[in-house]
């Protein structure tokens, strides 16, 4: 089973709380939330606050996808907010290991997201800690980007290294999806598919939802 996790980055702000309900409603069991400092990638987006605050409305899994440089430092205040995954970027912090063992003594599972220029090899000596690897198919930053086709290549690649490892770590992507690159992601292994404009930026994302979801698991 592939699972559509809808990113909030493109939803309507200022009435969150329904927007993530109508996803819910819909069927989502993963929410996507994109946090941005400006300095790891060009743009800003919330912290904390915002995870707190929407977490009593929503019994979805947070899947809080970290585009900050030095992850460590914030990694215990999205725990406490109430994540209950955490990706880092490979790209953004010097002591990856550490970083990944600290999401998970706090009881979270743990992803690394790699950039698209970005090898393969930076998880190398990791897979076997990580829940979860996240390959970027666009330039992180911003949402309704177009899906970078040479990724599917490396999507192929992560699944074949993961059978091999005989590990259970998921294949999440994120940028660009909509219904076609999603049926592509799907069958070059990715598990987890992030959709920000394909849901949100829909005039009825509950629909949109429900027929992404169809597309994959057909
Ligand atoms: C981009 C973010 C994505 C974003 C994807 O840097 O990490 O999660 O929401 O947006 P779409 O699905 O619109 O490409
Ligand atoms: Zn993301």
């Amino acid at each position: 089973m592939v699972k559509i996790a809808p990113s909030i980055l493109s939803a309507d702000f200022s009435r969150l709380g329904e927007q993530v309900s109508i996803v819910e409603q819909a069927g989502a069991e993963i929410l996507h939330i994109d946090i941005m400092d400006g300095h790891f990638v060009p743009n800003l987006t919330f912290g904390p606050g915002l995870v707190s605050s929407i977490r009593p409305h929503s019994k979805l899994s947070f899947d809080v996808h970290l585009m900050i440089e030095k992850p460590e430092q914030y990694i215990k205040d999205f725990a406490s907010a109430g994540a209950n995954h955490i990706t880092v970027h490979a790209e953004a912090t010097s002591h990856l290991h550490r970083v990944v063992q600290q999401i998970k003594d706090l009881g979270l599972t743990a992803g690394v997201a790699l950039n698209p220029a970005s090898s393969l090899d930076s998880v190398k000596y990791l897979l076997e800690d990580l829940d979860m690897v996240l390959i970027m198919t666009v330039n992180p930053g911003f949402g309704g980007q177009k899906f970078i086709p040479a990724c599917l290549a490396k999507i192929e690649e992560l699944r074949a290294r993961i059978l091999k490892s005989g590990t259970n770590c998921e294949i999440e992507v994120d940028g660009g999806i909509n219904s076609g690159t999603a049926l592509e992601v799907a069958r070059a292994g990715a598990t987890i598919l992030v959709a920000g404009a394909a849901v949100f930026a829909q005039p009825d994302p509950a629909l949109a939802f429900r027929q992404l979801h169809e597309a994959v698991n057909k």
